[in-house]
């Protein structure tokens, strides 16, 4: 049996779908894993899969793909800027602080330009508003990489030459975050399918996490959760090119004809 197909049938017994993003990384640990368990091909391995829940339950890390970068796909942030926050600091009215949770945030790249569309396009014209963005992962290494702040070119590369300018320093061939954007980031470790969840969010995001990689009851389980986690009415922002299951639509209305953000319903 190749690889591809392995890992196809193997991530359905977990509720995963895979993508083959990140193919060499996925191959390099399934390998060493079943170096580690004495196997000698992947027919082995996803019998014993077949056989040992506590096995199966590893299969998440094994496919966790993470990669990220600032503003991935401008246009949602773009929109972010103009309509969403806008539409949300309307709507709590009596309610000074906007509460947001990144849930896949890996490595900082995507609360961190939140922080920077908040400080650029909305604190200037709501002085009396507040952003808490509370970003978290299930992935150690990932939160270390958000706790250093400290990028290299390519995760950079869509962001504005100004924007740039402005929150990032040039040092030794990386660049590094200003302070004003990551103390604006709260970052931890959570795992979104089974930690306690946040309560009362206006804004959430889930990019390239549940609705790119969960199938089945795993991604109904995911959107529940989502739907739990939002204050009625709070946005859920995916990513641009994902969309919800159908059975979603009970807990979410899609947003003003603009891909990747639904209100979630009452
Ligand atoms: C492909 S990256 C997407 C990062 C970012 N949201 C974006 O769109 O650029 C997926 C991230 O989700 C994290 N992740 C996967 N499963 C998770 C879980 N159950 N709970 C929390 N984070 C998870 C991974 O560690 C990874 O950092």
């Amino acid at each position: 049996m190749n690889f591809d197909r392995f890992l196809q049938e193997a991530a359905l017994l977990e509720g995963l779908a895979w993508r083959k993003y990140r193919r060499r990384s996925a191959r390099r640990r399934v390998e060493h894993r079943l170096m580690e368990l004495g196997l000698d091909g992947f027919d082995a391995y996803l019998e014993l899969l077949r056989s040992d829940p506590k096995e199966t339950s590893g299969l998440a890390d094994l496919m966790r793909v993470t990669v990220s970068r600032f503003f991935r796909e401008r246009e949602q942030w773009r929109i972010l800027a103009d309509k969403v926050l806008p539409e949300l600091i309307a709507e709590n009215i009596g309610v000074d602080v906007i509460r947001a949770w990144s849930a896949g945030c890996c490595g900082g790249e995507e609360p961190y330009t939140l922080a920077i569309v908040w400080l650029e396009s909305i604190a200037p014209f709501h002085p009396g508003s507040a952003i808490e963005i509370l970003a978290s992962d299930i992935d150690e290494a990932s939160l270390e990489r958000a706790c250093a702040a400290s990028y290299d070119m390519g995760s950079l590369r869509e962001v504005p030459p100004d924007t740039l300018a402005h929150y990032l320093t040039r040092e030794k061939g990386h660049w590094s975050l200003a302070g004003e954007v990551k103390g604006l980031v709260r970052l931890e470790r959570r795992n979104v399918m089974s930690d306690p969840l946040p309560a009362g969010m206006d804004l959430v995001l889930c990019r390239y996490l549940a609705f790119t990689y969960y199938r089945g009851e795993r991604l109904h389980a995911a959107t529940v959760r989502l739907w739990e986690t939002l204050r009625p009415g709070g946005i859920l922002m995916v990513g641009k090119k994902e969309r919800l299951p159908g059975g979603a639509s009970a807990f979410f209305d899609p947003w003003s004809g603009c891909d990747g953000f639904y209100r979630r319903k009452g």
